[in-house]
């Protein structure tokens, strides 16, 4: 033997068994590393010397050329399937039919999952793999040898000895929860088709004709039995497993005996119980007789072992058919399908209900009405459509119809619009949510409108649930969160379950929520996207509503952690007629806001001509080449009339160019100057601003960021800085104030201690920060 031979060989040996401990027993005994180490050297190796490449090498299992069919294999012995119970009943007649048959009081059982994958039958000749099949229909299967060949935990030659001759193992290829996540993202990820659950993904995986894709996905084997054998291994099944286990195939963990069949039952709890804890799925677990001679004795059934049983847990898929699409109507309006089922028994539950989330899921599914579809049941979670079967799609179903009139009120539904502006261009592209634009006018809208505005973060209206909020709005007696502060305690009274005590105390609580803070009450009006952070943070920085109300989308994108997006739903609830006529109403009924007031520094400070010239996304225009402009120009009326020449001294030729294009289009040039307009209007013109600035504590100096910082992002200690009146800029010069260096600060730092430049921690930083003054 050569040396390379005989280190090949080594090779082998000790990553078959690296694989058996870590597949087989679930061991692991060397590092991950340590393994892919010793593997790279036998691929090494075998790459120099072809001619010493056996099929049983570990390197072996990376799939093949892709066949155009797989061939036909005939199962000596048959592939059987199995009885099943559903109720305890069934297995302790299935118990009694044993005994009767052996003519005896107890036996024992082999307890173990049944795994939800497919069945496979491997064949090793002399130890070596020879053959993988599929189950088919039980007779003939198909031979899918290359492709079992890639699955990690088949093993390509069997450890040990004393096999038989020939021996035929048999059990179930499946995949575990983590490995089919893992696949659908990555399935997803590459825009390819994701698999509707784990046993769908490894039948697909398995039967490949490309053995390369069948090698690339997570596909584990669980031996469960026999089939041909050249001579019998031990006098019981639980005997086979453990011996095909030391020849180096994977067993279940689970695998159990029991005396008697109420040991069977307490197992089948047992897992039960921790069925959604285990790696892999399982639909539910198999009853063998333990003995061999007892199953000879008893024999089959048709196509079904008297000796076997499968005690199934209720499913948590199920079939049934959709007998209509219907639309749910949410507080702001979105129209949601929802699907109506015949009514099917889930995992014990009844489900007649299940969400379609939007039509683009309706779309995704190919979903008729009148079709037949998988549902699912998983936990507490609400069921979903999983899938259609197409094959069973009646002549009459139909399309479902997309929402036009919103089935509350009646309004006209539209398909929301999602606004994307890069680089001065608007495109519009159509969103998934359908939406009803009665708005107040739709009962569903309203009640849910004032189900939040009395909630406890909002107007925080005690007393008021859902039940009465129905009732007012089923009765009329409100038609609009104004309404509420016009209730009189008669009115309340004439409800259902109120009574003198009760009618007084709702009128006392309604009156006593007259004044909210500004924020609650920006929170309260229910405006999309807008939750409590963003309701604080526009009372803080605008402080009246008067500017909320009156801010364009552009200036709010000024405001810390306002996009564009949310900018534009502020704009558009405020433009709407209806919202300004409620919010007056609710004011003339006597709401009083409190903690109006001033303008905020912080927003002045950010409010700087060179921000605005770079919000304006002109092509080419990035914050280098804004700050440039606005030097040069102090406003916008004077950027706007700028002419060529003027231009080209500050920025390259294609930007002038841009510039120009830009407020020579004279709708683009209106808007940008009511945006500056409104900011004076706001008291921040420019010049103002500066002023605002100079007062503020860090006015007047530069500061630069480096390294990086553990309690907050670059970008927000920028925000702080800058809310402080200080510049950021991104180098350090003899004019720099100070740097705040966090970890991993590099040259900016090496700099600045050179230049004598004033250097902080962040420690010290967010101790300034915390205490800006002090300084
Ligand atoms: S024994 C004659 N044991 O269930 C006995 N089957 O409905 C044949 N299965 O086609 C099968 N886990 O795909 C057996 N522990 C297990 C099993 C199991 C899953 C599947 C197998 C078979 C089907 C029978």
């Amino acid at each position: 033997m050569t040396t390379a031979q005989t280190r090949i060989l080594e090779l082998r040996q000790e990553l078959d068994e690296h694989n058996y401990r870590y597949y087989v027993l679930d061991e692991p005994s060397i590092p991950d590393a340590e393994y892919d180490r010793l593997f790279r050297e036998l691929k090494a190796l075998e790459a120099d010397n072809p001619q010493l490449v056996t099929p049983d090498s570990p390197t072996q299992r990376v799939g093949g050329a892709a066949l155009s069919a797989f061939a036909t294999v005939r199962h000596e012995i048959p592939m059987l399937s199995l009885g099943n119970a559903f109720e305890e009943q069934d297995l302790l007649d299935f118990d009694r039919r044993v005994c009767d048959g052996l003519e005896t009081q107890a036996v024992e059982y082999s307890c173990e999952p049944k795994l939800d994958g497919l069945a496979v039958s491997l064949l090793y000749q002399d130890g070596q793999l020879v053959r993988g099949a599929t189950r088919g229909d039980g007779t003939t299967g198909e031979d899918i040898s290359v492709n079992v060949r890639t699955i990690r935990n088949v093993p390509l030659r069997l450890k040990g000895s004393g096999w038989p001759t020939t021996l035929e193992v048999r059990g179930e290829v499946y995949m575990s929860k983590a490995g089919f996540e893992r696949l659908n993202a990555a399935q997803a990820e590459a825009g390819g088709k994701t698999f509707a659950n784990p046993r769908n993904a490894a039948a697909g995986s398995l039967r490949q004709l490309d053995s390369r894709i069948t090698a690339s996905r997570p596909l584990e084997f669980c031996c469960y039995g026999i089939g041909q054998v050249s001579h019998d291994i031990a006098d019981t099944h639980i005997g086979n497993l453990k011996q095909l286990q030391q020849w180096g195939l994977p067993i279940s963990r689970e695998l159990k005996l029991a005396n008697s069949v109420e040991q069977c039952l307490e197992y089948y709890r047992d897992i039960g119980a921790r069925r959604q804890a285990l790696a892999y799925e399982i639909d539910g677990v198999v009853f063998k007789v333990n003995s061999i001679g007892a199953q000879r004795e008893l024999g089959f059934r048709s196509r079904e072992p008297r000796w076997a049983l499968a005690h199934k847990f209720p499913a948590s898929e199920e079939m049934t058919e959709l007998l209509d699409v219907e639309f749910q109507v949410g507080r702001t309006g979105a129209v949601t399908p929802v699907a109506r089922l015949k009514p099917v028994k889930v995992a014990g539950v009844t489900v007649a209900n299940a969400t379609l989330h939007n039509m683009d899921e309706v779309a995704r599914l190919g979903l008729m009405i009148g079709d037949t579809v998988i549902i699912r049941r998983a936990g507490d979670v609400i069921p979903q459509v999983m899938q259609v079967v197409t094959d069973r799609r009646p002549a009459d179903a139909r399309p479902v119809p997309v929402p036009t009139a919103c089935p509350v009120c009646g309004s006209e539904v539209e398909r929301t619009q999602l606004i994307k502006r890069s680089k001065g261009k608007q495109t519009v592209i159509e969103g998934v949510v359908y939406r009803c634009v009665g708005r107040l006018a739709c009962a569903a809208q309203l009640k849910q409108a004032i189900i939040h505005f009395v909630s406890r973060r909002a107007m925080d209206v005690d007393g008021l649930g859902d039940k009465i909020v129905e009732q007012l709005v089923d009765t009329g007696l409100v038609r609009s969160p104004a309404d509420l502060y016009t209730l009189t305690q008669e009115q309340v009274l004439a409800l259902e379950g109120f009574a003198e005590v009760s009618s007084r105390n709702l009128v006392n609580a309604i009156a006593a929520s007259r004044t909210p803070a500004l924020a609650r009450f920006i929170f309260a009006l229910g405006i999309p996207e807008v939750g409590e952070e963003t309701a604080k943070v526009l009372a803080r920085s605008l402080g009246t509503l008067q500017r909320i109300m009156a801010a364009k989308p552009l200036v709010l994108t000024y405001l810390p952690d306002i996009g564009n997006e949310v900018a534009y739903e502020i704009g558009h609830f405020f433009e709407e007629e209806h919202n300004r006529t409620v919010i007056a109403q609710l004011l003339e009924r006597g709401i009083e806001l409190q903690g109006e007031g001033e303008l905020h520094a912080e927003f002045a400070a950010a409010t700087s001509f060179e921000g605005l010239v770079a919000k304006l996304d002109i092509p080419y225009v990035g914050p280098g080449a804004a700050q440039k402009l606005a030097q040069k120009f102090g406003a916008l009326d004077t950027l706007a009339q700028a002419d060529w020449l003027d231009l080209r001294q500050v920025v390259a030729e294609r930007t002038a160019k841009a510039v120009r294009e830009y407020f020579d289009d004279p709708q683009r040039r209106a808007e940008a100057l009511a945006v500056e307009a409104q900011l004076r209007d706001f008291g921040m013109h420019w010049a103002s601003v500066k002023k605002v600035v100079e007062g503020l504590p860090l006015a007047g100096q530069t500061w630069v960021l480096t390294g990086t910082l553990e309690s907050m992002s670059r970008d927000e200690a920028k925000d702080k800085l800058e809310a402080l009146g200080a510049k950021v800029a991104g180098s350090v010069s003899a004019k720099t104030h100070t740097v705040v260096a966090g970890p991993g600060a590099g040259s900016k730092l090496a700099k600045a201690q050179q230049l004598g430049v004033a250097v902080m921690d962040e420690a010290q930083f967010a101790a300034m920060l915390a205490e800006p003054s002090g300084l």
